[in-house]
C-alpha cells in the first residue's frame, strides 16, 4: 500500500463551455477537476487550498472513511468549511471497496462546479473480477448552468442550460460544435468506462449507438456482469462497464438525456440530449456519426429495469453476504410537502407557502454556529437532538395512502424543522424500508448515505406492504449502493451494518433537495474498544468562525 499525494487549488476561474464566459469555483483550473487514482489499501492525503471566494469542504462520495469520519467533508456536519485564503489537509485510508467514485465539495450547491474523478483500483498484484480492458476512460457527465453558481439557490432552481461530458457540451448547442468529447477506439478491444453522474439534479440516461456494455460495477460494488444497451445514474451514481469495439469502423455518438420522473409535471426543457463520439481508427472523417435511440425523459420502466436488474457479485472481491439478523427497522417515508413562508421570504409555492422535503415528516435544518460532530464529540448540547423518529409520526394514517399519483396524507404537508439524529449500537444491523411519497408529485429522489454502502434488498411501485413486499426481498445476491434512486410513488428496503462511529448523514443527492431538508444523519456510538472508537479529531480542522459575507449556506 502506497501513500497517493495531491493538491487541490480551489480557485475562481473564468470558463466557456457554451458562450457565455462564466467564474466560478473550480478545482486546479479544470472542469471537471482532476482524477484521483489509488489502489485499494491505500492512503489518500489531499492538501485543499482555497484561493476561491467561497466557503468549500470536499467530500468522498462513497469512501467508507473507515475511523476517519472528520475527513467525510460535510459542512457542518462534521467540520466547518475551508475558509478563503485558508487551507485543510485530507488524510484517509482506502479500504474494502474498488471501482469509481467521485469527490465533490459539500457546501451549498458548490459541487455544480467542484468535482472529480476518484478511480479505486485493486492492490497491485490482484486482477479485476474481468478481463483486464484495454483502456480505461472515466466519463463523467455535468450539468452546466450558464449564470453564477450563487443563483442556483433560487427555488426552485433554475433550469439547466446544458449538460457536459468531460465538461464538453458537444453539437447538440450551437456554441460548442466542435467542442465534444471524442474517444478514439481500436476495433476488437476493450475499454473500462468508470461513468459518474456529477450532475446536480437530474438522473441522467446514458446510450451508445450500435453498442451494448457489460456492467461490472455499481457505486464501485462489483455486480454480476450485466450486458445492457442503456444505463442510468442518479445523481451521485457511479458505473464501471466494459465497451468492446465490435462494430464496424466507424463513428458513433455516446449520447446523455435527463430522466425525470416526476408523475404527472411535463419534462423540464433542458432535456436536449449532450453528445460525444466514439471513433474508431481507421474510420473516414467524412462519415457523419450513427445516433442512438434515446428513451424518452419519462421512461420509468426502462430506468426500473436497469436499476433492478443488478446484482452483486457473490463471492466476487470485498462481497459480504447479507446479515439476517437485524437489530434497528425503520420505515421512512420521503417527499416534497409545504411549508409556511417565512415573513422575510419570497415564496413561491401554492398558498403562499414553500416547498419543505421531510423525512418521516422532518425537514432537516443544518447547524450553523458548530459542526455536528464537534459537538458530539465534545459534549455541546443544542446543536441537534436524538429523536429521529423509527417511523412516520402516529398521527399519520398509513392505511390512508393510496397508489399513485401521490399517494400521501394531508398530515404531511407541515413537517416540523429540525435537526435530528438517529442514534445507533456500533455493529448493529438497521434495515430501512424509504416510502417515497408527495404532496405535489412522487418522484425519484436518489438517496445518499455517507460513510457506508448498504444492500439494496427490493424495489417497487405503491405502498410497501410488509407482509407481500418482504417475501421477495433479496437476501442472496443484492446489489450495493452508497446512492439509491427511490422509484417514484415506490419503495426500497436496505440494510447497513454500523460499523463505523461517527455522525453519517443520509440525504437526498438532487441538490435542489438539500436546502428543503430530505436529510437527517446517524451517529454511530463506539464500539468496546480504543479502535473502535471515535478518533480526535485533526489539529488542523478548520474554526467554526462565520464570516456572514461568505457564500456558504
Ligand atoms: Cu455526494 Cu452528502 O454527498
Amino acid at each position: 500500500a502506497a501513500i497517493v499525494e495531491h493538491v487541490l487549488h480551489v480557485k475562481d476561474v473564468v470558463v466557456t463551455p457554451l458562450c457565455k464566459e462564466q467564474m466560478i469555483p473550480i478545482v486546479n483550473g479544470s472542469l471537471p477537476g482532476p482524477t484521483i487514482n489509488v489502489r485499494e489499501g491505500d492512503t489518500l492525503v489531499v492538501h485543499v487550498i482555497n484561493k476561491s471566494t467561497y466557503n468549500v469542504t470536499i467530500h468522498w462520495h462513497g469512501v467508507f472513511q473507515l475511523k476517519s469520519v472528520w475527513m467525510d467533508g460535510a459542512n457542518m456536519i462534521t467540520q466547518c468549511p475551508i475558509q478563503p485564503s485558508n487551507n485543510f489537509t485530507y488524510q484517509f485510508d482506502i479500504t474494502g471497496q474498488e471501482g469509481t467514485l467521485l469527490w465533490h465539495a459539500h457546501v451549498v450547491n458548490l459541487r455544480a462546479t467542484i468535482h472529480g474523478a476518484l478511480i479505486i483500483r485493486p492492490r497491485s498484484g490482484r486482477p479485476y473480477p474481468f478481463p483486464k480492458p484495454y483502456k480505461e476512460v472515466p466519463l463523467i457527465f455535468q450539468q452546466w448552468w450558464d449564470t453564477d453558481v450563487r443563483l442556483l439557490e433560487l427555488r426552485p432552481a433554475p433550469v439547466s442550460d446544458a449538460y457536459l461530458i468531460n465538461g464538453l457540451a458537444g453539437d447538440s448547442y450551437p456554441c460548442s460544435k466542435n467542442r465534444m468529447f471524442n474517444l478514439k477506439v481500436v476495433q476488437g478491444k476493450t475499454y473500462l468506462l468508470r461513468i459518474i453522474n456529477a450532475a446536480l439534479n437530474t438522473h441522467l440516461f446514458f446510450k451508445i449507438a450500435n453498442h451494448n456494455v457489460t456492467v461490472v460495477a455499481v457505486d464501485a460494488v462489483y455486480t454480476t456482469p450485466y450486458l445492457t444497451d442503456v444505463m442510468i445514474l442518479t445523481p451521485g451514481q457511479t458505473i464501471d462497464a466494459i465497451l468492446t469495439a465490435d462494430q464496424p469502423i466507424g463513428t458513433y455518438y455516446m449520447a446523455i438525456i435527463p430522466y425525470f420522473s416526476a408523475i404527472g409535471v411535463p419534462a423540464s426543457p433542458d432535456t436536449k440530449p449532450t453528445r460525444g463520439l466514439i471513433v474508431y481508427e481507421g474510420a473516414t472523417s467524412s462519415s457523419s456519426p450513427t445516433k442512438p435511440w434515446m428513451p424518452p425523459a419519462n421512461d420509468i420502466p426502462t430506468a426500473h429495469r436497469f436499476s433492478s436488474n443488478i446484482t452483486s457479485l457473490v463471492g466476487g472481491p470485498h462481497w459480504t453476504p447479507v446479515p439476517r439478523h437485524v437489530d434497528e427497522k425503520m420505515f421512512i417515508t420521503m417527499g416534497l410537502g409545504l411549508d409556511p413562508c417565512p415573513s422575510n421570504a419570497k415564496c413561491v409555492g401554492p398558498l403562499d407557502q414553500r416547498l419543505a422535503g421531510s423525512l418521516n415528516n422532518r425537514t432537516f435544518m443544518i447547524p450553523e454556529r458548530i459542526s455536528m460532530q464537534e459537538a458530539y464529540f465534545y459534549n455541546i448540547t443544542g446543536v441537534y437532538t436524538d429523536d429521529f423518529p423509527d417511523q412516520p409520526p402516529l398521527k399519520f394514517d398509513f392505511t390512508k395512502f393510496e397508489q399513485h399519483p401521490t399517494n400521501s396524507d394531508m398530515e404531511m404537508m407541515f413537517p416540523e424543522r429540525k435537526t435530528s439524529v438517529k442514534t445507533i449500537r456500533f455493529n448493529s444491523t438497521v434495515e430501512i424500508v424509504l416510502q417515497n411519497t408527495g404532496i405535489l408529485t412522487p418522484e425519484s429522489h436518489p438517496m445518499h448515505l455517507h460513510g457506508f454502502n448498504f444492500y439494496v434488498l427490493g424495489y417497487g411501485f405503491g405502498n410497501y406492504d410488509p407482509i407481500r413486499d418482504a417475501r421477495k426481498l433479496n437476501l442472496f445476491n443484492p446489489q450495493m449502493h452508497n446512492t439509491v434512486g427511490v422509484p417514484p410513488g415506490g419503495w426500497v428496503v436496505l440494510r447497513f451494518i454500523a460499523n463505523n462511529p461517527g455522525i453519517w448523514l443520509f440525504h437526498c443527492h438532487m441538490d435542489a433537495h438539500l436546502p428543503l431538508g430530505i436529510m437527517m444523519a446517524f451517529i454511530v456510538q463506539n464500539g468496546p474498544t480504543r479502535e473502535t472508537s471515535l478518533p480526535s479529531p485533526p489539529s488542523n480542522l478548520p474554526q467554526c468562525t462565520r464570516d456572514p459575507t461568505i457564500y456558504d449556506s
